[in-house]
């Protein structure tokens, strides 16, 4: 159940990284709430600012060359921008977790399972062995791991990719966090161990009402999971609405061509369309709507000046000048000229 509790306030968030080719734009002026007990589903091509979003939540962009150049990241009031390292450390991990894609690199090889997942308890929340053993066993039961106390004296390399996965999760909620951050979490994996992994967050967020902020490429994961969905593009949400919006009544030219180049199952022979084109290069974005060059409805305006953010509905909100009145009237006469 999503309650009206605001848990994560991102305001005007601007991430950039300063190369030697010149300043990045990262993320440009990103603005999103999550709600208590709410999954918020972050999608859009490689390279719109989907991981720098959630690591700048997470307080990992590396500074330099990383740099929070603007914006507000409030978690229940506080924010994370303004905390010293010591005071994120207290965060991470403990009431912001994250998991990552690849959960080999996510494991500490030379440790057993049952270290790792103890680590974080024994040091962030003081609980003794006995006590975080228990827990561990308890959390690998819940992540679905048979034989969990023997399982605890085992490595990473003798669980199975999916597991690991498993485990991972595990270490992320163990800690009884009470917002998680799953960066393409099932994309290594394969479809079976995948579809697993996705009720295993359901489960997980019936059981312990976390709010999720789940980044993925693939649109089946969002249809399956996602309560309210954010488009990135170019390192701006250019539309953002609950799941019925994004998937019956999307408004943003580029949400369209995202969902109709991916298939549906409820289709048959039907044409898949992928976006033509590439996303601009972040080192200089255009003053613009940067999906100008790939719009089939782009007008002169869009070069020139980025649309204001209209909203549709209490969670519906999109960037495109063609939801402005005057963009209308001459869309649907003739054009003269
Ligand atoms: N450490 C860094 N130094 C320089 N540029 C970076 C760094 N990290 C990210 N970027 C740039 O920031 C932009 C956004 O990257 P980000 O990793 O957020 O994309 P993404 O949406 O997560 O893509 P993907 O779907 O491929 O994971 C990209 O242009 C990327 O090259
Ligand atoms: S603002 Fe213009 S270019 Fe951008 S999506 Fe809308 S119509 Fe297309
Ligand atoms: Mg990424």
């Amino acid at each position: 159940m999503v309650s009206d509790e605001k848990v994560l306030q991102v305001n005007n968030l601007q991430v950039s990284f300063r190369t030697y080719g010149g300043e990045v734009e990262a993320v440009r002026g990103v603005n999103f709430d999550l709600y208590k007990g709410e999954t918020l589903a972050i999608v859009g091509e490689s390279g719109c600012g989907k991981s720098v979003t959630s690591n700048a939540i997470m307080g990992l962009i590396p500074q330099p060359p990383g740099i929070i150049k603007n914006g507000h990241i409030l978690f229940k009031g506080k924010d994370l921008t303004k905390l010293t390292k010591g005071e994120l450390r207290k965060i991470q991990g403990v009431d912001i977790s994250m998991i990552f894609q690849d959960p080999m690199t996510a494991l500490n090889p030379t440790l057993t399972i049952g270290e790792q997942l103890t680590e974080g308890l024994r040091t962030h929340k003081k609980i003794g062995k006995q006590e975080a053993k228990k827990r561990a066993i308890d959390m690998l039961k819940l992540v679905g791991i048979p034989n969990p106390e023997e399982r605890l004296k085992q490595f990473p390399h003798q669980f199975s990719g999916g597991m690991r996965q498993r485990i991972v999760i595990a270490i992320a909620l163990i800690c009884d966090p009470e917002l998680l951050i799953a960066d393409e979490p099932t994309t290594a994996l394969d479809v079976t161990i995948q579809a697993q992994i996705l009720e295993l967050f359901e489960e997980i967020q019936r059981k312990k009402k976390i709010s999720i902020i789940l980044i993925t490429h693939d649109l089946g994961v969002v249809a399956k999971i996602a309560d309210r969905i954010a488009v990135m593009y170019a390192g701006k949400i250019v539309e953002i609405g609950n799941k019925r919006e994004i998937f019956y009544t999307p408004e943003h030219p580029y949400t369209r061509g995202l969902l109709n180049s991916v298939p549906r199952l409820d289709l048959e022979d039907e044409e898949l369309q992928p976006i033509e084109g590439t996303p601009p290069d972040l080192f200089s974005p255009p003053k613009g709507c940067p999906f100008t060059a790939r719009c089939d409805y782009a007008m002169e305006v869009c070069d020139h000046v980025y649309p204001f953010t209209n909203k549709l509905s209490e969670a519906h909100r999109v960037d495109c000048w063609l939801q402005d009145e005057r963009a209308k009237v001459i869309k649907n006469s003739d054009r003269v000229g």
